[in-house]
C-alpha cells in the first residue's frame, strides 16, 4: 500500500509535467495522422507524451511491464503493469476542445490498484487507490444521489468504425435517449468515467473501448462508490457505470450478458 501511494505521487508529478507541455504544444502547429479510420487520429503530441511517460517509468521502475495505446506491450519481470493512454480525447485535442486527459492505471498481480486521470486544460486531477476512495484535486468524490432515470444525465460515445459497422451503439442510444433526462458526449472515455465518479454525470456507457481508455477510470468510479460493469468482447470492452439507483435500469435496457 505504501508503495502504491509512492507510485501514485510519481504519476501525478509526471502527468502534470506532460499536461503542461500538451497545453503549450496545443497552441502550436502539430503533425497528425489517421489510424483505424479517417476520424481515429494520432498527433505527434500523443507520441511525445507517451515517450516522456515511458522514459520516466523505465528509469524509476525498470522491471514493470507497460501497455500503451501508441506503442503496445512492453514486457517486464515484476508483478506491476502500467496501462497508459497518453491523450484520451485526441480528436478534442486536435480541435483544441478542452476535454482531453492523460489516463494511467497500474495493475498489481492483474488487479488495478492505482488510477490517475489528469485533464490539463481543466486542471483536474482525479485519483484513486484500491480500497482508499477517490479524489478530485484532493477532495473526496462520490457518485450522484440521483434516483430516477428520467432525471439522469448520462454520457456515451460512438466507435471510430460507426460508419462501417452496424454495431455502432446507435441502437443502444435510441433505446436509452427517450428514458433519461439528458445525454452528453465529451469525446473522452476517461473523462466520462471521472464525471460519473464526481457525481456530475449519473451514468455512462460505451462499446468497443480499449483497456487504456478505462483502466484508471473504472477504479476511480468504483472507489467513488459507483456500480461498474466491463466485459471484453469482439472489438473491445462494453462498459456501463453509474450511481446505484439507476444502474440496474440501464443495465436491463442494454441487456448485456453478465
Ligand atoms: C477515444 C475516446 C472517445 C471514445 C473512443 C476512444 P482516443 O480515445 O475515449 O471518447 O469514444 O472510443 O477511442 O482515441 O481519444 O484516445
Ligand atoms: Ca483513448
Ligand atoms: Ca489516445
Amino acid at each position: 500500500m505504501e508503495q502504491w501511494v509512492a507510485i501514485k505521487e510519481n504519476i501525478k508529478q509526471w502527468v502534470r509535467e506532460v499536461g503542461k507541455e500538451q497545453l503549450v504544444k496545443m497552441e502550436q502547429p502539430f503533425q497528425m495522422k489517421s489510424k483505424s479510420s479517417d476520424i481515429d487520429l494520432v498527433t505527434e503530441v500523443d507520441e511525445w507524451s507517451e515517450q516522456f511517460l515511458m522514459e520516466k517509468i523505465k528509469a524509476e521502475y525498470p522491471d514493470h511491464a507497460i501497455m500503451t495505446e501508441e506503442s503496445g506491450w512492453h514486457e517486464g519481470q515484476a508483478e506491476y503493469e502500467w496501462v497508459i493512454d497518453p491523450i484520451d480525447g485526441t480528436v478534442n485535442f486536435a480541435h483544441r476542445f478542452p476535454f482531453f486527459c492523460i489516463s494511467i492505471g497500474v495493475k498489481h498481480k492483474g488487479e488495478t490498484v492505482i488510477g490517475v486521470v489528469y485533464a490539463p486544460r481543466l486542471d483536474e486531477m482525479y485519483e484513486a487507490i484500491k480500497g482508499s476512495g477517490a479524489t478530485l484535486n484532493g477532495r473526496t468524490i462520490t457518485v450522484s444521489a440521483t434516483e430516477q432515470l428520467n432525471k439522469a444525465v448520462v454520457a456515451t460515445g460512438f466507435p471510430y468504425d460507426k460508419g462501417t459497422d452496424p454495431n455502432n451503439n446507435v441502437e443502444n442510444f435510441n433505446a436509452i435517449i427517450t428514458k433519461i433526462g439528458g445525454i452528453r458526449r465529451t469525446g473522452s472515455a476517461a473523462i466520462d468515467l471521472c464525471q460519473v465518479a464526481a457525481g456530475r454525470f449519473d451514468a455512462y456507457w460505451e462499446i468497443k473501448l480499449k483497456e487504456w481508455d478505462i483502466c484508471a477510470g473504472l477504479l476511480i468510479v468504483e472507489e467513488a462508490k459507483g456500480n461498474t460493469f466491463s466485459a471484453e468482447i469482439e472489438k473491445g470492452y462494453q462498459v456501463l457505470v453509474g450511481t446505484p439507483a439507476i444502474y440496474d435500469e440501464l443495465s436491463t435496457i442494454l441487456s448485456w450478458e453478465k
